[in-house]
């Protein structure tokens, strides 16, 4: 039976149910006609866990099912995000595909979370399930949703751009300490290290900053990509056994290490033929006090910049406060002591509460995303350019047929 839209609300299932299973959750109590109705995850606890949260927020009769295909069956589910780790994207998406074209589930959209996929293959494929079984789709790209980023870009465009000529450089960097499963770390399981991980956000917000408003992703037209990455800091026996303490042994820095810093210049034109640029630093090196998101938007007459830490609310702890370590000031907070920056509500900066918000209405109307699966395809030849630059030391120039296939170097199984 043909959807009837606008839906009085969207009735969602999670499939995964860890770190950021909890941060969309915290985002939707600032989103209207939503409700979560079930979750999936292989653990029970954790799916019981995160289905009790949903209850104490009151967003909805939230089920801890014992299977996809329970959740996909689930009378009361019309959307699904997909919020588990990279190396299950594929499966996920075949089981959907499969199950709503047999008539077995009857979702109509499915958003997901950064990267798409560990490959351009993977990507194209995620891509053409989900089309080829009829579904609405979102890319769950957050820094694009960023307040900061939305305030910035509109008063830029509007006032600047519009007088004195559109901006011609981003930079865009995302750094931490380091991920909190082991799963990251595994180049085989996420796709890469830390390029595949963070890189993907920063070029994405990179290109949605330098984006005419109202004009689609694709009016800009990637020329070249240079990459480099290096293994700065987790191959040091010290930290290879630090990792190995924390991770367990299938964490092996000093056998099979990911990059943990790259860097990135990618060139484009716009659809006048506007010359553009795209400056990118992300690690897993990063020891301040958490995770740090830092933008810049240039242009002839103007210049925007944003700092994740320069918070407006600071507080000091002297070394008389002992404690829990824990992530309560900050993402991936660093320390418990000292002058620390507090992100006041995290969610809606970090973008997830905007984000959640579009593909929340979106959906419910039958309408198409501002990010969708082909800007996470995008995003991932992107990444994979970047990969295949570093490999060989040289600038790759677009388009670049054997992007098609490639698996970057620290993702192979086998070598
Ligand atoms: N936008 C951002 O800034 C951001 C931040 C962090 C992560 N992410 C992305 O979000 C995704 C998940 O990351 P995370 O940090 O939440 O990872 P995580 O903490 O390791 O949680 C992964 C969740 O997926 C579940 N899971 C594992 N295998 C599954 C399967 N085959 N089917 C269904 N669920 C499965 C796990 O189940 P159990 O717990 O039940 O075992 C767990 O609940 C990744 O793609 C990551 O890149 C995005």
């Amino acid at each position: 039976m043909a959807t009837t839209y606008p839906l009085k609300k969207l009735r969602l299932g999670f499939v995964g149910s860890g770190f950021i299973g909890h941060f969309h959750l915290q985002a939707m109590i600032g989103v209207r006609n939503v409700e979560i109705n079930g979750v999936y995850s292989p653990t029970p606890a954790n799916r019981e866990k995160l289905a009790r949260a949903v209850g104490d927020a009151e967003l909805g009769d939230c089920k801890a099912h014992d299977s996809l295909k329970s959740l996909l069956q689930a009378p009361d589910v019309d959307a699904i995000w997909i919020l588990s780790p990279n190396y299950t994207r594929l499966e996920v998406m075949q089981t959907i595909n499969r199950m709503v074209k047999s008539g077995d589930s009857k979702i109509i959209a499915v958003a997901c979370e950064k990267p798409l996929a560990r490959t351009l293959a993977e990507a194209r494929e995620m891509l053409r399930l989900t089309e080829d079984a009829n579904l609405n789709h979102g890319y769950l790209e957050n820094q694009v949703f960023c307040t900061p980023v939305l305030r910035g870009k509109e008063i830029i465009w509007r006032r600047a751009a519009a007088t004195t000529g559109r901006p011609y450089l981003a930079r865009a960097a995302e750094e931490h300490s380091g991920p909190h499963e082991p799963w990251f770390w595994r180049g085989d399981l996420q796709g890469g290290g830390v390029l595949s991980d963070m890189m993907c956000h920063s070029v994405e917000v990179a290109r949605f900053m330098l984006t005419e408003p109202g004009r689609s992703r694709d009016s800009l037209r990637l020329k070249t990509a240079n990459g480099a990455v290096a293994s700065l800091k987790w191959t040091r026996p010290n930290y290879v056994k630090r990792l190995k303490d924390m991770m367990g042994n299938e964490v092996d820095y000093a056998k099979r290490p990911a990059e943990d810093f790259a860097r990135a210049l990618l060139t484009l034109e716009d659809q006048d033929g506007a010359e553009l640029v795209i400056e990118s630093t992300t690690s897993w090196a990063y020891v301040g006090p958490g995770l740090r998101i830092q933008l810049e938007l240039l242009g002839p007459e103007y210049a925007m910049e944003f700092s994740s830490l320069n918070t407006g609310l600071k507080i000091f702890m002297s070394r008389e406060v002992r404690g829990a370590q824990g992530e309560d000031l900050v993402e991936k907070q660093n320390a418990e002591q000292g002058l620390m920056p507090v992100l006041d509500d995290e969610p809606s900066v970090y973008g997830y509460v905007d984000e959640n918000r579009h593909m929340v209405e979106c959906f419910r109307k039958g309408l198409t995303p501002i990010e969708t699966f082909h800007d996470g395809v995008a995003v991932m030849e992107i990444l994979m350019a970047l990969y295949r630059s570093a490999e060989l030391g040289e600038v790759v120039k677009m388009p670049c047929p054997e992007l098609e296939n490639y698996i970057p170097p620290v993702a192979r199984t086998g070598s």
